[in-house]
């Protein structure tokens, strides 16, 4: 079965890249990145000059500086999706007697999806600024432990509230700093991590419901196709019954297209789905991937410079885990409603 091995080089292949690029839209220095250093230093002595230099160069321009690029690459694979649902399932789905109601789910979540992707984007994720830091200073209280009160950030030169990181993507600091996310080239912090949940369920949904319509209508074409009942001669003349094997083989050559989006489509709503699952638990504990991280004792020493509050999370203290948490209802409720400043000239 060639096709099989093809298919599973190429799963394996897209499941690396994914898994690359996911890792490295999340922390700027996690684990990771760590690791990419390592492999370059490894790899450095047996590339040539003029491919470090360009590698270097793009990993720099696609990571650490702000890019649309993961926003066109988002928007082009949303409209490849689309365009294929719309052209090809939904007319197959239409004849298998689908209901217009369940077809138009697709459409509806990418409304709201895109509203969030929207929000994401252009929200302010709560930017420390000379005018607001006052405030910001007072939303939270420092915990001694992950951040400490009186350090200032050595780039803008401004007070660190409680929480709060310098992104140096974006080179500014940002209250209840989350991480720096390329897919939306925003920040995530204090004002926008609801929208950027809200962004992460809508689009699992959105895969999850064009996977199970795709999944359906190919399932109806199986059925219609009679092959689950079918058999054929081997090659010593006895009859066999057509296995999964003939209707995957069948699936893939009658509708190639279809087959192809629904494997991407299922894969990327598990890596979604575990992504938003990560963040939900992260809001029900009060606590943002930085601290998550600085918790784990996951900063490397190579990416950073030693400072007061890295230091600090070098011993990792599973004893206070759950500290701040509040409860559930109420961890969620901060994330909606933030906790306002006294002066309210914010936006
Ligand atoms: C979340 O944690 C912060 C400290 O980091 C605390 O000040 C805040 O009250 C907590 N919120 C809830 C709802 O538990
Ligand atoms: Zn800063
Ligand atoms: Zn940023």
């Amino acid at each position: 079965m060639d096709f099989l091995t093809l298919f599973a080089i190429y799963v394996v292949v897209v499941l690396a890249c994914i898994v690359l690029v996911c890792k490295y839209s999340g922390q700027q220095q996690s684990p990771f990145t760590c690791l990419w250093d390592s492999l370059a230093k490894v790899f450095g002595p047996i590339t040539p000059k003029w491919l470090q230099r360009f590698s270097q160069r793009a990993m720099h321009k696609l990571f650490h500086q702000r890019s649309n690029m993961f926003i066109y690459i988002h928007i082009l694979l949303e409209i490849a999706v689309y365009a294929e649902f719309t052209y090809e399932v939904f007319g197959y789905c239409r004849e298998m007697d689908t209901t217009l109601a369940s077809l138009s789910v697709p459409y509806v979540l990418l409304a709201l999806k895109t509203l969030f992707f929207y929000l994401c984007i252009k929200r302010d994720p709560g930017t420390v600024t000379k005018k607001k830091v006052d405030g910001q200073l007072q939303i939270y209280p420092y915990d001694g432990r992950l951040f400490h009160p009186g350090v200032s950030c050595p780039t803008c030169q401004l007070l660190k509230p409680a929480r709060s990181k310098h992104c140096r993507v974006c080179n500014r600091c940002v209250q209840r700093f989350d991480h720096h996310c390329v897919w939306v080239n925003n920040c995530i912090g204090f004002k926008n991590t609801r929208y950027f949940l809200l962004y992460l369920f809508s689009l699992s949904a959105m895969a999850g419901a064009i996977a199970l319509l795709t999944g359906d209508m190919l399932f109806h074409a199986v059925l219609r196709s009679g092959l689950l009942h079918a058999s054929y001669l081997d090659e010593n003349g006895q009859q066999k019954a057509a296995g999964p094997l003939f209707v995957v083989q069948h699936l893939f050559l009658t509708f190639p297209r279809i087959v192809f989006m629904l494997g991407f489509l299922v894969f990327i709503f598990f890596l979604l789905a575990g992504y938003a699952l990560f963040h939900t638990y992260l809001a029900l504990i009060n606590q943002t991937s930085n601290e998550w991280y600085k918790d784990r004792g996951y900063i490397c020493q190579h990416c950073q410079p030693v400072t007061a509050d890295h230091l600090c999370s070098m011993s990792p203290d599973h004893s206070k885990r759950h500290f701040y948490s509040k409860g559930f209802p109420q961890n969620i409720g901060e994330i909606f409603f933030p906790p306002q400043t006294i002066h309210k000239k914010d936006d």
